[in-house]
């Protein structure tokens, strides 16, 4: 089978998972890694035994390179994928796509005037326990969704985070760091989102950072950190949303989706994984449904692959861009409800996402 080449750029926390991934994916050939710390991109080129480790100017120079992915931190998420896209290359943003709406819409229409491709994670959408979950949707045997909830109740990452800064930056708090899996699960479980409202706070002036180096250094919080949020999908849907870095402890599940006949129990949208569980209304017991998709690893990365199938044959890929650009404007449009006090309309939409094709060998997409 014909392969993409594909260079990494931002060898931080998250690039392990990537480089692990990437190196399997029948689609990719993981050529090179990059960072402005070259010295991070030398270790990791050692550890996964990848051939070259670049200089970002290097690896836009690369002529056999045709995807970059971008694992940076979100404040330069923007300036990486122009970059790439004017050394006219293909990009594959981790989250979110950008720190602000215009950034998105700017990347989005540069791509296309140039003629290349982008994508954005999350791609755990794609995974086995949300494509089962799609499943049951799409086949219409509980009726439709008439309300939904997705609930991330945390403490915040300043315990286990080697740099915990960024979270609590523009472009962080837990709306823009984790809302991206929480809404694209909906947007591909219900469609997209037509209206927002919310209420959001800093509850914190001040994070004391628990992970060395630098334990107890204070880091000063510029975001919300707690936003409690309603979401009116085009498709009728009333959709529920509360993410926070202020909670210390919980019981409110991950995601649930209230269907006409049924109520579906959605896995933690953060994972490739199950479980998916449904109590029809004329049962009296939850059913364990098993999960009938590939990818319930830690598949980080399905997405690129993915993306590399749509650059070879020209159909679409289902992390992209116009995805993502979506659901940037449903977090910012979030902050900016709270902000002004009112309802926004949303001015993006998108298209749900292909389902996946059950039965795939692993390590491939296409059959
Ligand atoms: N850490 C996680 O668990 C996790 C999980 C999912 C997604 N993400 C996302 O992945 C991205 C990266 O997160 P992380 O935790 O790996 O951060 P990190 O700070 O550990 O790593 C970011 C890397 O990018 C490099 N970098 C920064 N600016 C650059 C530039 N202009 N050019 C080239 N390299 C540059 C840094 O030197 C660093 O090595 C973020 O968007 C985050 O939201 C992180």
């Amino acid at each position: 089978m014909k392969q993409v080449k594909v260079g990494i750029i931002g060898c931080g926390n998250i690039s392990s998972i990537y480089l692990k991934n990437l190196k399997l994916f029948k689609s990719v050939d993981l050529v090179a890694v990059s960072d402005i710390d070259l010295k991070r991109a030398e270790a990791k080129a050692a550890e996964f035994g990848i051939f070259r480790a670049l200089s970002p100017e290097k690896m836009l120079k690369d002529k056999e390179i045709k995807i970059i992915v971008n694992l940076t931190v979100p404040k330069v998420h923007k300036e990486v994928a122009m970059a790439a896209i004017r050394a006219g290359k293909s990009v594959y943003n981790e989250k979110p796509l950008a720190i602000t709406r215009e950034d998105g819409k700017k990347i989005i229409t540069s791509a296309k005037k140039k003629g290349v491709l982008v994508g954005c994670a999350p791609d755990t959408f794609m995974g086995a326990g949300l494509q089962t979950v799609r499943r049951i949707i799409d086949s219409g045997e509980i009726g439709r969704p008439v309300a939904a909830t997705a609930f991330l109740m945390g403490a915040g990452p300043e315990g286990w985070h080697p740099n915990p800064e960024f979270f609590y930056q523009k472009g962080g708090g837990p709306l823009f760091d984790m809302g991206p899996y929480y809404i694209t699960a909906l947007v591909n479980l219900i469609g997209p989102v037509k209206r927002v409202t919310s209420s959001a706070q800093i509850s914190f002036k001040e994070r004391i950072k628990g992970s060395e180096p630098k334990k107890g250094k204070r880091i000063k919080v510029e975001v919300p950190t707690h936003v409690a949020g309603v979401l009116d999908f085009k498709a009728g849907a009333v959709g529920t949303i509360i993410v926070s870095f202020d909670v210390k402890a919980a019981g409110l599940p991950r995601m649930e989706i209230y269907c006409e006949k049924g109520t579906i129990s959605v896995p933690d949208p953060n994972t490739f994984n199950g479980p998916v569980k449904i109590k029809r209304s004329n049962k009296g017991e939850w059913e364990d449904i098993a999960l009938t998709y590939g990818y319930s690893d830690n598949s980080r990365g399905l997405g690129v692959a993915d993306m590399a199938y749509a650059l070879m044959s020209g159909r679409k890929h289902r992390a992209s861009g116009e995805l993502a650009f979506h659901v940037l404007d449903v977090m910012q449009s979030l902050h900016e409800a709270s902000e002004k006090g009112k309802h926004i309309m949303l001015s993006t939409t998108c298209a749900k996402p292909e389902a996946m094709v059950k039965g795939l060998k692993a390590f491939e997409l296409e059959k």
